[in-house]
């Protein structure tokens, strides 16, 4: 009996001229985290983080870049970055909120938070406002549980939430460019 093979691998998209791993980011791996490794694979993380910084996602292209640089396979690549989720495959809105759901949150009203973003906003988790200003998340325990509930607005964290302001607060943000999240798209 023959097998049905199914081909997973997408057609590429268009790759964009500029490389994603630019010169200077290839010169801040090589320097500060090859040393530390005994292997280049061992600085993928580290790389990830940085380009997430940057850009906000981990695009196609630079999954591919990761790959040549580092001297492994893309579904080397490919594997770490669908294992955690903080690394997004997708670009996101100016303003990333990520709304801890872990115990003491969750205890303290998170769910309270996410329905009111819903109703406000008109997002659940993993969804982005259409006017790409707000994408929400839920994730684990960002560390902060005394403060319960929390949530990061991008890298500031927001503590002893109450719903309803706090959605106030999402509204008030300023439009973009003026987040100071540091991402270039
Ligand atoms: S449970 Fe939410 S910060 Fe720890």
């Amino acid at each position: 009996m023959a097998w049905l093979v199914e081909d997973r691998l997408k057609p590429y998209r268009a790759k964009r001229a500029e490389a994603y791993l630019t010169p200077e980011i290839k010169k801040l791996v090589s320097e500060k985290y090859f040393p530390r490794y005994p292997t280049k694979h061992a600085a993928l993380l580290p790389l990830f983080h940085i380009i997430m910084h940057e850009y906000g996602y981990i695009a196609e292209q630079a999954i591919d870049e990761a790959a040549d640089f580092l001297e492994i396979t893309r579904a080397q690549v490919q594997d770490a970055v669908s294992f955690y989720e903080e690394f997004r495959l997708t670009p996101s809105g100016e303003y990333v909120v990520n709304v801890c759901r872990s115990i003491a949150c969750e205890l303290c009203g998170h769910k309270d938070i996410i329905e009111k973003i819903r109703t406000v906003f008109g997002i659940d988790p993993g969804e982005t406002t259409a006017d790409n200003k707000i994408t929400l998340f839920e994730v684990e325990c960002l560390g902060a549980c005394e403060q319960a509930p929390c949530a990061l607005i991008n890298e500031d964290l927001h503590g002893c939430l109450k719903a309803d302001d706090f959605a106030v607060r999402l509204q008030q943000l300023p439009a973009a460019a003026s987040n100071g999240h540091g991402h270039r798209h």
